[in-house]
């Protein structure tokens, strides 16, 4: 008896975009591990998502890597088509490849705001609407899931959390949030459920320079109340329970995983 025929994910096919590293990474082995086919989108690590791919093989699981750039049409595109080809079509879109570029605003340079931009929300939107489409023209699978299909936006605090320095990543997490919500109103009729998870520090090459000495992990942690930095499993853990029945009937939310993060900390002994 096939042991992974009863996983929380049995049955069903998984895109991660940029699952080549740190919660992308996270979120495709622990997807594949609950029983999903994952298909790991990367653009520059192709070795990051080899890693992925051999820890999901290892456990039993199946999954193939992907190149495609999130904020190209075609690709996308190509990104689905590879999915359907191999696995017959996509039940749960992790929507998570975002990229910083940061400078003081006075220095930011249009390019780096684009892009930005380019691969945080625009990539979001190419990536949800292709999900939908395919879901839509796939039709109810009962026997996998109760759901049309699932979309998780990988947003952030910083859909909240104004951050000076980093305004293309804000603007960007700030759209992400109503994107979702907007496209969750829209698509919830076909029980498409869209949901959006928000960390806050998890400790990824992303934020490198925030954990790396540890004088700056002591400043960090000050934003932090539950006292430690998190981790990639922290957020993995939280997309697979949202990708599954589960969570069935949450629609439309953001799940902040930060430690306390967006309590506003520095409230704590002063104002
Ligand atoms: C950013 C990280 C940052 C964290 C908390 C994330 O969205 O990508 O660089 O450490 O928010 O500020």
């Amino acid at each position: 008896m096939n042991q992974r025929a009863n996983l929380k994910l049995s049955g069903q096919t998984a895109i991660v975009t940029g699952g080549s590293s740190g919660i992308g990474k996270a979120c495709a082995k622990a997807l594949g591990k609950a029983g999903a086919n994952v298909l790991i989108d990367f653009v520059g690590n192709p070795a990051g998502a080899e890693e992925a791919l051999t820890e999901i093989e290892a456990s039993g699981g199946k999954g193939m890597i992907f190149k495609a750039d999130v904020s190209r049409e075609e690709e996308v595109r190509a990104l689905f088509d590879a999915a359907r080809e191999a696995f017959g079509t996509v039940d749960i879109l992790i929507n998570n490849a975002g990229i910083q570029k940061d400078a003081p605003f006075v220095d930011m340079s249009l390019k780096d705001w684009n892009f930005v931009l380019n691969v945080n929300l625009t990539g979001q939107f190419l990536c949800a609407r292709e999900a939908a489409r395919e879901f839509l023209r796939r039709g109810p699978r009962p026997e996998v899931s109760v759901a049309l299909g699932k979309i998780i936006c990988m947003s952030s605090v910083h859909q909240l959390i104004p951050w000076a320095g980093h305004v293309n990543y804000a603007a960007s997490k700030g759209g992400v949030m109503l994107f979702m919500k907007s496209i969750a109103q829209e698509l919830g009729e076909h029980k498409i459920r869209v949901n959006s998870i928000a960390p806050g520090a998890i400790k990824t090459p992303i934020n490198r320079m925030a954990w790396k000495t540890p004088e700056a992990e002591k400043e960090l942690l000050k934003l932090i109340p539950y006292g430690r930095i998190g981790k990639t499993e922290d957020i993995a853990r939280i997309a697979v329970w949202l990708s599954s029945d589960e969570s069935d009937y949450i629609h439309g939310e953001t799940i902040v995983v930060d430690g306390g993060m967006a309590l506003y900390p520095g409230f704590r002994d002063n104002g």
